[in-house]
């Protein structure tokens, strides 16, 4: 099968990084062009970029960097844009005619972009038709804040199972999450940052939408009302939640924790190479999950649930880990392409 040649917008920086290592050796998709800020226009990607984990891969590193606003070669974009300046580009590069599989804030909550999870809302994607108009191959789809993902799929289970009135959330984000060089180590050693800008409102506005249901040409989100309170945390990588859940309906706690382990979806029903085996693992130790343990389950594209127990405010609660460079990005990103491969809306 000939790969499909995509380009990386915003190559250097954390989730950039994170796609040049997954799309290595990706079975549909062919790394061919990276994109950075103009600064760096034209130097070979190894020279440019300051690597944070593991070798690069080496037919990365003489690819030269492209500014955002070449014409690319490539037939699809991923996007690890800045919020703020993805959207533009990322429309810009649309109406171009590239698929866009974005990152970014930007577009998440535009009425015609769906944000999606594919293990809860494979279905949203078909509002890319809303994008394309007649004849345009071009669309934007969007992944959510890490946050949200994370969250996201360890409320799923429980939203198919029971209903899932409200949801409290307490976050503990690793310092990958703002990106490179990010958070100076002066601020976050020996130290909790309880202050993420814009984050709180990211996750209480973009749960609702990934868990809600299309109805004519939109989403209309779930009647899910979510609080959050994120802080940074001095861990390299992995989310770390504490989530507290009021169910639609009472469940005796063995019901709960079977809806975790039995949950699984269509990435997994369709195999598509990014799909983890298991998109929700749940763990009976007492002191698990922990992201330094847990992050890189399913190849980073698992959420580990554990500490399930009842609440006395609320019904449940239990802690959640993911990897939010690859489940909450890049990975996620790169397994909504390959949703939209499998549907056919790659297709000339
Ligand atoms: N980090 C995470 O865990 C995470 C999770 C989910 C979503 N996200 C989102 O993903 C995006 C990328 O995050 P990040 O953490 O990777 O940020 P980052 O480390 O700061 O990287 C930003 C990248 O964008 C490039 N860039 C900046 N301005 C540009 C422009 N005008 N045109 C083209 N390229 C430009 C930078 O290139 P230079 O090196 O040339 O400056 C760099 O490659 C953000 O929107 C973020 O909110 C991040």
């Amino acid at each position: 099968m000939k790969r499909v040649d995509v380009a990386v917008l915003g190559a250097t920086g954390a989730v950039g990084q994170r796609f040049v290592r997954l799309l290595e050796c990706h079975p549909w998709f062919r790394l061919t062009e990276v994109v950075a800020s103009d600064r760096r226009a034209g130097e070979p990607y190894a020279d440019a970029v300051r690597w944070i984990d593991g070798p690069l891969p080496p037919d990365a590193r003489e690819l030269p960097l492209r500014r955002g606003s070449d014409d690319l070669d490539a037939e699809v974009c991923f996007s690890a844009l800045p919020g703020g300046r993805a959207g533009p580009l990322e429309r810009s590069l649309a109406a171009r005619g590239y698929p866009v599989f974005t990152n970014a804030r930007d577009l998440r909550l535009e009425p015609e972009v769906p944000l999606v999870v594919p293990e809860i809302n494979s279905g949203h994607i078909a509002l890319v038709d809303r994008q394309r108009g007649t004849g345009r191959h071009g669309f934007v789809v969007a992944n959510g804040n890490c946050t949200a993902i994370i969250l996201s799929l360890a409320l799923k289970p429980l939203v198919d199972a029971f209903g899932v009135d409200r949801c409290s959330v307490v976050s503990f984000q690793a310092v990958s999450g703002a990106g490179y060089p990010g958070v100076p180590s002066l601020d976050i050693a020996d130290n909790v940052i309880p202050f993420i800008e814009g984050e709180e409102g990211k996750v209480e506005a973009e749960v609702p939408k990934i868990l809600g249901r299309i109805e004519n040409d939109h989403v209309a989100p779930a009647g899910v009302t979510v609080s959050a309170t994120c802080a940074r945390v001095p861990v390299l990588e992995g989310h770390t939640l504490a989530v507290g859940v009021r169910l639609q309906g009472r469940a005796p706690l063995e019901r709960v924790r079977e809806a975790f382990e039995s949950f699984s979806a269509e990435p997994q029903r369709l195999r598509l190479p990014s799909a983890p085996a298991k998109p929700v693992l749940f763990r009976t130790e007492d002191d698990r999950p922990q992201p330094r343990k847990d992050r890189e389950l399913g190849g980073g594209m698992t959420v580990t649930v554990g500490r399930l127990r009842p609440d006395p405010l609320m019904d449940y609660k239990f802690i959640a880990v993911g990897s939010n460079t690859i489940r909450g990005a890049a990975g996620a990103s790169i397994l909504n392409a390959e949703l939209a491969m499998a549907r056919g809306l790659l297709d000339d």
